[in-house]
C-alpha cells in the first residue's frame, strides 16, 4: 500500500486535534508517510503542533511529522491537501454575525449576509491555496470544507474549471445520518440516503435500509412525536441543540423531506432573528467552548506528556469522512459519500454548472455523482434563489461589483428587501476593508 503525504492547511484549526485522532485511528486504511501542519500563525498552529508530537508518540510513532508556516516545506511532495482555513479568524466571524443582526437579518457564518462576508474573504486565500499546492507539489489532491463551502467552492470551479482534483465537502449531512441512526437505533451504514440541494441548503428525499426498505416515514414520526436531538447531544452547545430542534418545525411546514438543519435560517428568519442575541452569538460560544477547550487541552497534553483523558483527542464524523474520503481516492475503494460537485446533469432539471450536494462516489477519478433525476417545484424555487445568489456573490468579487453584490443580498431569503440589503452590505463593507475588493 502506498504510504501518503498530507498536508493540513490551518494547522491551527480548533479542528486538527479530532482529526489527527482520526488519522491514527484509520492508519491501516489510510496510511502516512508523512503529516505537515501548515498555518499562517505559527503561535497559533504551535500549540496545536505539540500536542501533535504527544498523540503520535503515543499513538503513531513510525510517522514523521512537522509543522511549518513555510509553504513550500509544507507542501512539497504532497499526495493530500486538507483545507480548514479561516481568513479573518474569530473576529470577523463576530462581525460576520453581529452587523446582519444589528439591522434585523440573520447573522450566521455561512447563511446570508454572513455568508456572503466571509465567501469574499475565503475566495482569493482558497485560489492562493490552490495555486501554491500546484506550483509546489506534484498535482496533490486537495480536499476543501473551508467555508462557506458553496460559495468556496463555485469561485474554485469559476478559476480552475480543468482542474478534476479539487474536492469540496461538508460534513453535515453525515452528521445528521448518523443522528437518524440513533433515533432509529440502527448503525449509520445501514442507510442508504438519497440528497439533493445545494451546500447548507439540501434535504434527505429517500432514507432506506439495505433492503430497500424505506426508513423516512418511521424517522419522520419520530421527529414529529418526539423532536430531534443531535447524535452526540451531550456534547452540544444550546445554540446546536436549537438548531436541531428546528428540523421538527420545518418537518411539521414541509414533511416530505428531512431538511438540512441550515434551512432554518432561509425557511424562518424572523423567528432566527427573534433568538438571536447581538451581544452574545455563536462565536462567542464558540470562543468559550471548543476553542478555549482545544487550546486549554493541547497545553495541558504536552504538560503531562500524555493525550490520556483529554476529550479532544477523540475522532468525529467530521473527521471520520474526511480521512474516509481520502482513503477512497487514494486507494480507489469507491465509497459513497454526500459530496459538493459540479451538477452536469445529476440534477436534469437545474443548472449544469451548479455546484450541488448530493450522493456520489468517490475513487482515484474523484467525485462521481449518482444521477438524482428532476428535483419538484418547492425545491427548484428556492434552489433557484439560492444558486443566483451563489453566482452574484462569486460575479461581485470577480469583478469588484457592488451592483452584484446588492443583487445577490437582495435574492437571499434572509434579506428580501433591498433596502435592508443595501444598509447591510454598506457596513460589511466597511468592516471587510482589509480584505475584500474594492466593490464599485
Ligand atoms: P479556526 O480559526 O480555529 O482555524 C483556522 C486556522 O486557519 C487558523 O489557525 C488560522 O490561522 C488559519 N488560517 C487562516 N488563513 C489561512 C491561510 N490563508 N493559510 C493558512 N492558514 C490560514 O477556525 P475553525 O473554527 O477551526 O474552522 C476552520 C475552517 O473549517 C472554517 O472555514 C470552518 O468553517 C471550516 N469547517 C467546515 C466544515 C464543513 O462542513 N465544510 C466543518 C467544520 C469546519
Ligand atoms: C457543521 C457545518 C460546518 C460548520 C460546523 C461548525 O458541521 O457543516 O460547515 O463549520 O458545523 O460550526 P460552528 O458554528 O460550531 O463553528
Ligand atoms: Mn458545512
Amino acid at each position: 500500500m502506498k504510504k501518503n503525504i498530507v498536508v493540513i492547511v490551518g494547522g491551527g484549526s480548533t479542528w486538527t486535534p479530532g482529526l489527527l485522532k482520526s488519522l491514527c485511528q484509520k492508519k491501516y486504511e489510510f496510511p502516512l508517510e508523512e503529516l505537515r501542519l501548515y498555518d499562517i500563525d505559527a503561535e497559533r498552529q504551535a500549540v496545536i503542533g505539540e500536542f501533535a508530537k504527544v498523540l503520535f508518540a503515543e499513538e503513531y510513532p513510525e510517522l514523521k511529522f512537522m509543522y511549518t508556516t513555510d509553504k513550500e516545506r509544507a507542501y512539497r511532495d504532497a499526495d493530500f491537501v486538507f483545507c480548514q482555513i479561516r481568513t479573518g479568524g474569530f473576529d470577523m466571524r463576530m462581525m460576520d454575525e453581529q452587523i446582519p443582526l444589528a439591522h434585523g437579518v440573520v447573522g450566521q457564518e455561512t447563511c446570508g449576509p454572513g455568508g456572503f462576508a466571509y465567501g469574499l474573504r475565503s475566495i482569493p486565500d482558497m485560489i492562493e491555496i490552490v495555486r501554491d499546492a500546484r506550483t509546489y507539489a506534484d498535482d496533490p489532491w486537495i480536499l476543501n470544507y473551508t467555508n462557506p463551502a458553496a460559495i468556496v467552492a463555485l469561485a474554485l470551479e469559476r478559476v480552475f474549471p480543468k482542474d478534476k482534483k479539487i474536492i469540496n465537502m461538508c460534513d453535515q449531512p453525515v452528521n445528521l445520518l448518523q443522528s437518524f441512526a440513533k433515533i432509529l437505533g440502527i448503525q449509520r451504514e445501514d442507510i442508504v440516503p438519497e440528497y439533493v440541494g445545494l451546500n447548507h441548503f439540501g434535504w434527505f428525499t429517500k432514507l432506506k435500509d439495505r433492503d430497500g426498505n424505506d426508513l423516512l416515514a418511521p424517522l419522520r414520526e419520530k421527529i414529529l412525536n418526539e423532536g430531534f436531538l443531535p447524535a452526540d447531544a451531550a456534547e452540544r452547545d444550546a445554540s446546536w441543540l436549537h438548531t436541531y430542534a428546528m428540523v421538527q418545525t420545518i418537518m411539521r411546514d414541509f414533511p416530505d423531506y428531512v431538511p438540512n438543519t441550515y434551512l432554518q435560517y432561509y425557511l424562518y428568519p424572523e423567528q432566527v432573528v427573534a433568538r438571536l442575541d447581538t451581544d452574545h452569538t455563536r462565536t462567542e460560544e464558540v470562543k468559550n467552548g471548543r476553542e478555549k477547550r482545544v487550546f486549554t487541552q493541547c497545553r495541558q497534553a504536552v504538560q503531562r506528556g500524555t493525550t490520556r483523558g483529554l476529550t479532544i483527542a477523540r475522532s468525529e464524523a467530521h473527521a471520520d469522512m474526511i480521512v474516509d474520503v481520502a482513503s477512497s481516492i487514494a486507494y480507489d475503494k469507491g465509497e459513497t459519500f454526500i459530496m459538493i460537485t459540479r451538477n452536469n446533469d445529476t440534477v436534469t432539471n437545474f443548472h449544469e454548472n451548479a455546484m450541488v450536494e448530493t450522493v456520489a462516489h468517490v475513487g482515484r477519478n474523484g467525485v462521481t455523482a449518482v444521477p438524482f433525476g428532476q428535483i419538484d417545484v418547492f425545491m427548484k424555487g428556492l434552489m433557484e434563489g439560492q444558486y443566483a445568489y451563489e453566482c452574484l456573490t462569486v460575479d461581485s468579487y470577480f469583478e469588484g461589483s457592488y451592483k452584484k453584490a446588492l443583487q445577490a443580498l437582495t435574492l437571499n431569503r434572509t434579506l428580501v428587501d433591498a433596502k435592508k440589503a443595501r444598509a447591510v452590505l454598506d457596513d460589511l463593507i466597511d468592516a471587510n476593508q482589509r480584505y475584500w475588493p474594492e466593490l464599485t
